[in-house]
């Protein structure tokens, strides 16, 4: 296997080669850029030197073109002068080990998770509620996290809430207040929802994260792409099913400490879409579980045009910085520039600035953590070319991988086990048979006893009736806790974000 120079990953080359520091890596990264300047080539040079030092990496492949890293790449004009220009011996063009992953299905095995496993954060999130409707979904998730009761689709949410509203009285002291409004809402946002194509990620089998954890045969680090151009045309389901990602990330690894390099690399592409409009509730989550990520062993790098889009206290946990460049001409993208030039260590050799406006295609103004964890001086740099292919390829390509891929019979196919939905409904069908049955029997008895017994029998039935009822939740709510049981073998503990602790 190939190893980088001293243990450094070679980024770029201006006056000087330009080395990232693998074991500042969990320092996260940025790279930012007007559209057309380099970022995708950039994030696959670092994604292929990550690939080559072992470590398994995670990419949002938003336009199609991450998926040219399964062939080899091919000489142009452009990567030719870079080759003669920055001095690279021995550039050999190679593919890459490669996983696709696609929430539809199409360029990829099926992505999907659960209700449960969302939790109620993110989903309130991608259901656009209010604090008090958040509350109501936090109560009906804790209600059927007691109650065992799996929710894993649309349509177990759905029947959940039903459930919980018709018996909001009884819930009302242990759980709090279920207002008919809040159902009301919650209900029409979840039809909403559906009718985006939001319910094509709910359900199962669900991703196990611990999957990208995977290297090709010659031990360099999987690349897991996730096929992102349809999802993309929904903005806050990108960015909700990524940031998704990122906390099951968090918590499936176990604490690392420092590292020489990361365990895993994980590319958020059009990062700024994770904050757009979003509650302060959930910045501040985020900006957590981005810093907490880093003791993991996990290095995050986000891909935005602007970096001013991203929330100040998130960039000032971003130590490695690839800033391409920046077009100026409105007041807004003077101040964009004028942010994005303050963020760096000041070179005596150039106006930042000034710089930044003019830097070519591939080229950028780059920033590292040193050893110590200091930023170094800003370098004018060229990015490395990558030895992959920088085109998309054609679906065929990706069907054969794909084929080829043992995950492909582990994710290929849907099931619907049972779940809320159909506990509920068969609670619901035994319950009408019960009251039925002792509603027949109330109308027997009485036609059969006598007028001074009538009252007594009267009584009587509406009890048996109302111990029959209860027995019937109850045995749901039992056959439910077996399901769970063997399904998770132990409590539900939500995490961060509310999303199911394992
Ligand atoms: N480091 C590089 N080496 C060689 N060519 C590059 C490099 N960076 C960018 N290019 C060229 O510029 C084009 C646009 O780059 P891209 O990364 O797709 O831009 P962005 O993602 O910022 O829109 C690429 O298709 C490629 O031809
Ligand atoms: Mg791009």
């Amino acid at each position: 296997m190939y190893t980088p120079d001293n243990g450094k990953i070679w980024l770029a080359t201006g006056t000087e080669r330009v080395y990232l520091n693998p074991a500042m890596a969990n320092r996260h990264g940025l790279i930012a850029g007007a559209t057309g300047t380099g970022k995708t080539v950039t994030l696959k040079v670092v994604a292929e030197s990550f690939s080559e030092m072992g470590v398994p990496v995670f990419i949002a492949d938003i336009k199609g073109d991450v998926s040219g890293m399964c062939v080899p790449g091919s000489e142009n004009k452009h990567i030719r002068r870079s080759i003669d220009t920055m001095g690279i011996e021995n550039f050999n063009y190679t593919s890459f080990p490669v996983r696709f992953f696609d929430v539809y299905g199409k360029l990829g095995h099926p992505v999907r998770t659960t209700i449960s496993e969302m939790g109620p954060e993110l989903l309130g999130r991608l259901l656009g509620l209010t604090d008090v409707q958040s509350g109501v979904l936090r109560i009906v998730f804790r209600i059927a996290d007691d109650k065992g009761l799996l929710l894993l689709d649309l349509k177990d949410l759905r029947s959940m809430m039903q459930y919980v509203a018709d018996n909001a009285a009884e819930f009302k002291i242990s759980y709090g207040n279920v207002s008919p409004q809040s159902v009301g809402a919650i209900q029409r946002a979840l039809l909403t929802l559906e009718d985006e194509g939001g319910d094509i990620f709910f359900g199962e089998p669900a991703l196990e994260i611990a999957d990208w954890f995977e290297w090709g045969d010659d031990g360099r680090g999987m690349m897991n792409i996730l096929e992102c151009a349809e999802l993309f045309q929904h903005p806050l389901l990108y960015s909700t099913f990524l940031l998704w990602m990122l906390t099951e990330l968090y918590e499936l690894l176990p604490e690392a400490g420092d590292l020489d390099k990361p365990k895993m690399v994980f590319f958020f592409d059009e990062a700024h879409l994770l904050f757009n409009d979003a509650p302060k509730a959930l910045l501040e989550k985020i900006e957590q579980v981005v810093r907490l990520i880093r003791s993991k062993g996990v290095s995050v790098w986000f891909i935005t045009q602007n970096p001013m889009d991203i929330p100040e206290t998130v960039l000032a946990q971003i130590g490695n910085r690839v800033q391409h460049a920046l077009r100026a001409y409105t007041p807004n993208e003077q101040r964009a520039v004028r942010a994005a030039a303050k963020s760096f260590r000041v070179n005596p050799d150039f106006d930042t600035e000034a710089v930044l406006q003019e830097l070519a295609t591939g080229e950028a103004l780059v920033s590292v953590l040193d050893e110590k964890g200091v930023p170094t001086v800003v370098q004018r740099a060229g990015i490395l070319p990558p030895k992959s292919s920088m085109n998309a390829v054609e679906p065929a390509v990706i069907g054969t991988v794909c084929a080829n891929s043992p995950l492909a019979d582990k994710y290929g196919k849907a099931v619907d086990r049972e779940s809320a939905y159909e506990l509920l409904v068969a609670a619901a069908e035994e319950a009408q048979k019960a009251a039925e049955a002792a509603e027949k029997e109330r109308q027997k008895e009485a036609e059969r006893a006598a007028k001074e017994k009538e009252k007594a029998a009267k009584k009587k039935a509406a009890s048996s009736s109302s111990r029959k009822r209860q027995s019937a939740v109850g045995k749901v709510a039992s056959s439910a806790a077996n399901t769970i049981g063997r399904e998770l073998g132990k409590q539900i503990v939500r995490g961060l974000f509310g999303t199911l602790r394992r």
